[in-house]
């Protein structure tokens, strides 16, 4: 495998730093083949720290060139050197540390450090890239105040940017130029930022509540500058938000926004200097999609509440990365459903949540949202720290109620600013603001795996009582084989015959009046615990998990008629979409079954009916109508057969299908008239309304064109007049999916002639060709790894060809010849020596082996070909040593 093991790092070895630095002074040199960094450090020992402790700097890939302690150059005998580390054993209790380094921006393909994105420098730091720029205590505790200088060419890089506030610019002669750039706020390294290059920009202004001036800029290429405008939209709203929901103000001068094309992640919420991804900052109309223009807005928002969770209350180490990632997402969440359709929003979070966080619960990578060990911190930020955390964070919120959860905020804001703190310093103030206990809550950052909740109702019609039983486990994970109960809140309401019944617990006072007395939110803290409901004066339905109050797999035993009542008349939106996927969940058993036994699928008319009256039904939201007729994706319904046993992808395949098949036979007609009674002509707009009649119409057209030709013809036609990127895609998809293979080629052929000029909507089209369900789309993917349209080293095009093939197209991915396999791993390979991030994250699909039956060895065959590579990546060999031994 690897010449040595990498290192294992635990929480419990956590210790503070032996030293601070206060003032951290970088000058950078740019130059076309290498970059020169000085840095000088004022450092002093931390009084907290151990006594008497070297002086012990992190580094990587860095050529020093000089380096001296208060001006004293010193000798190679002075100072050890090691390929990751700088120690200095002799130091003075408070001293300056200068070094100069020379690194090599141009050559760095791993995006992390100082790196080249076409024509630009820039950087990205987190978790640990800034050890590849200069020696530093590069550890989110230790945070300093920055003077930068940026010295570079001045035609080529007329604009550079780093964070904080501008001082004046120099030009130097000789075609050169100096920026100067102060940060006041004390950050760790991790939010350092400097951008280099030929960038135009928009610029706004945003007036604060207590009335400053906030200058706001988003850099681009000048072929770009067109794209801005949402993004600004999304930045203004996100401030004025964190404002009046949270109180958080804006602190510095200026904000800027720069977009990169070469980018390892989303976003990154760098002090007063966010980056972003340009797939995640860009739209217009005739690019984007509607999912597009939502992703940016929530992004923007996201990197921007960063500003306060994250940047001026920071991690004191990445253990505790949920600590800012689980709050954040929390608030991007409350954000985007304040911007749009609440319901909608959450129905989409529990799909994510469902379909990638469950699944990483239940596999080999599964941990806390607080971790205990890593070997690779990159490999962290998943599913589990974000979503998962923001759903413990939304917990709290229910458990303490809107008004004593902002108590508890503002005091973790004003007690914690400027300081590097822990996930229990969060809970803490939680506590200590709102007076209730969270002891047994804390479980859900220490405990890995997703909690099983199943419900039994028993209505007792003499004594008008109504008794729910909540039962809870939580399966072993690595490492953690048993589990104790968790805090569960547990909102529900009784569905009767006329709608939602009161509720009244046998504790309380019959005369107990609330102002929403349908709406009941328990807390189930032990293993089994049972309510008694009493005034219940018939047998009602339970809506539980009402908004999906907690992150737990619920089971309760529902009959199809008990689904089909939720689904029409429950007035919790949640309920009303979860109704309709337990019942399409059976209904996909069925055909299974059925397939399996050579028989005809028959689906079920009460699910045909149900999905009839939802499309009849002008009243409902149409972008809820369209997530109640989305089936299961096949993802989701392989990791639900993974734990029966296992899953056949094959089967998930034909049966959804069938269904599907049947869904669009059945009511041919009333998705015709759905289509038509939806189609527009009002300009293109990204606001909820229109977003959610163009997703329902093109749920609509999805079905018709499966349906047959008079559908096909629809999409083509669609194809031809889209005045928007939604319909367009929409249009292609259903054309490239379910049309004949010259339909298919020829329809992809005319839609890249037209985009080939807009990267990311290449993306998209490569995107949409790795999830066709074709029998060769492997081999076009491969051959599209030739196309000029693509390029290994932009990890936005690996995630669109090879990210969807793996992850989104199962019944290729999972060719019974092992093929999808192969191909994997010859990536992996390839990207290893280039990229780490990437690669160990492109590997995930080989990680679940266990759950594909009749695969298994066929998958772990490729994991032990890569693990008995030499010089695997530490990114990569985690992975594949977690995958391994489970
Ligand atoms: N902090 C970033 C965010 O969630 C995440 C991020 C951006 C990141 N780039 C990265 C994480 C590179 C690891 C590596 O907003
Ligand atoms: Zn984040």
């Amino acid at each position: 495998m690897r010449d040595a093991q990498p290192q294992v790092i635990q929480r419990k070895d956590y210790r503070p730093p032996a030293f601070l630095i206060e003032r951290t002074e970088l000058g950078f040199e740019l130059h076309e083949d290498h970059a020169l960094v000085n840095a000088c450090l004022h450092l002093r020992r931390n009084p907290e720290g151990e006594p008497d402790a070297a002086l012990e700097l992190h580094g990587q890939e860095l050529e020093l060139l000089s380096l001296s302690l208060d001006g004293r150059e010193l000798a190679p005998g002075e100072y050890q050197l090691s390929a990751e580390r700088l120690v200095v054993e002799a130091v003075p209790e408070s001293f300056q540390l200068r070094s100069q380094v020379r690194i090599r921006p141009q050559d760095n393909t791993a995006l992390d450090g100082l790196y080249k994105s076409r024509a630009m420098f820039c950087t990205q730091c987190e978790a640990e890239g800034f050890r590849k720029i200069t020696w530093y205590l590069d550890r989110p505790d230790v945070m300093a105040e920055f003077h930068v200088s940026i010295e570079a060419d001045q035609g080529r890089y007329p604009v550079l940017l780093s964070n904080g506030n501008p001082l004046a610019p120099e030009p130097l002669g000789n075609g050169r130029h100096r920026a100067r750039w102060h940060d006041p706020f004390p950050k760790p390294a991790y939010l350092f930022a400097l951008v280099a290059g030929d960038l135009r920009h928009i610029e706004d202004k945003f007036r604060t509540a207590s009335g400053r001036d906030v200058t706001l800029r988003i850099y681009v290429e000048e072929k770009d500058l067109d794209k801005c405008d949402h993004a600004m939209l999304s930045l203004q709203q996100s401030m004025r938000w964190d404002e009046e929901v949270y109180g958080r103000e804006y602190d510095l001068d200026v904000f800027h926004i720069v977009a990169v094309d070469d980018f390892n992640m989303g976003a990154m919420e760098n002090k007063g200097l966010n980056i972003f991804n340009s797939s995640c900052v860009l739209c217009s109309p005739e690019i984007t999609t509607d999912a597009g223009f939502e992703r940016v807005q929530s992004i923007v928002a996201h990197e921007y509440f960063h500003n306060w969770s994250g940047n001026r209350v920071t991690c004191r180490d990445w253990f505790q990365l949920s600590l800012k990632e689980g709050f954040t997402v929390f608030r991007d969440e409350a954000f985007s459903a304040d911007m749009g359709s609440a319901t909608v929003k959450r129905v989409e979070e529990v799909n994510t949540l469902r379909s990638a966080q469950f699944a990483e619960d239940a596999g080999p990578m599964s941990h806390p949202v607080r971790p205990d060990s890593f070997v690779e911190i990159s490999n962290f930020y998943t599913a589990t720290i974000y979503q998962k955390g923001a759903e413990v964070v939304r917990m709290i919120h229910t458990l303490l109620g809107p008004e004593r959860f902002r108590q508890g905020s503002d005091l973790y804001f004003e007690r914690h600013d400027g300081q590097a703190v822990t996930c229990e310093d969060f809970v803490l103030a939680m506590e200590e603001a709102s007076g209730m206990d969270l002891t047994q809550f804390r479980r859900w950052y220490s405990q890995a795996g997703t909690p099983r909740l199943s419900a039994r109702g028993e209505y007792d019609a003499d004594a008008q009582r109504y008794t729910l039983s909540l039962r809870q486990s939580t399966p072993p994970t690595p490492g953690q084989p048993d589990k104790e109960p968790l805090m569960i809140p547990v909102a529900l309401g009784l569905l009767g015959a006329a709608g939602n019944l009161p509720l009244r617990l046998t504790e309380e006072a019959p005369d107990t009046e609330t102002a929403d007395n349908t709406h009941r939110v328990l807390v189930l803290a032990e293993a089994e615990q049972t309510f008694c409901f009493e005034g219940v004066m018939e047998a009602p339905v339970p809506a539980l998990l009402r908004g999906f109050s907690a992150p737990v797999r619920i089971e309760y035993d529902y009959s199809s008629a008990d689904l089909c009542a939720l689904m029409s008349r429950e007035e919790d939106g949640f309920v009303r979409w979860d109704a309709a996927q337990q019942l399409a969940l059976r209904v996909l058993d069925a055909a299974q079954e059925q397939l399996a036994a050579g028989a005809p699928v028959e689906v079920d008319p009460l699910y045909l009916d149900a999905c009839g009256e939802l499309l009849a039904d002008t009243a409902l939201d149409p972008a809820m109508v369209a997530e109640m007729l989305r089936l299961p994706g096949e993802g989701y319904l392989a990791e639900l057969a993974a734990s029966r046993g296992g899953a056949d992808v094959d089967a998930i395949h034909a049966a959804r299908n069938a269904v599907r098949t049947a869904l669009a036979q059945r009511h041919a007609a009333a998705f015709q008239d759905c289509y038509q009674r939806l189609a527009s002509s009002e300009p293109y707009a990204p606001d909820s309304a229109q977003i959610g009649a163009r997703s329902l119409r093109n749920t609509c057209l999805d079905y018709l064109a499966l349906a047959g030709d008079e559908g096909l013809e629809l999409a083509a036609a669609q194809f031809a007049d889209a005045g928007n990127m939604s319909d367009r895609l929409a249009a292609l998809q259903a054309l490239a999916y379910h049309g004949s293979a010259a339909q298919r080629d020829a329809t992809l052929e005319w839609f890249y002639q037209d985009w080939q000029h807009e990267t990311l909507v290449v993306n998209q089209w490569l995107q949409v060709q790795a999830t066709l369900p074709a029998a060769d789309t492997l081999e076009r993917v491969q051959r599209l790894l030739q196309h000029p349209a693509f390029d290994s080293r932009n990890p936005n095009k690996l995630r669109a060809l090879i990210g969807a093939f793996c992850s989104a197209n199962p019944v290729n991915f999972h060719r019974a010849d092992g093929a999808g396999y192969r191909f994997l791993a010859d990536r992996i390979e390839e990207l290893d020596a280039r990229n780490p991030q990437i690669a160990a994250r492109l590997l995930t699909p080989l990680t679940k082996w266990r759950n594909y039956r009749g695969r298994e060895q066929l998958m772990r065959a490729q994991l032990q070909r890569l693990a008995a590579l030499p010089n695997v990546s530490r990114d990569v060999y985690e992975v594949l040593d977690k995958a391994l031994a489970s």
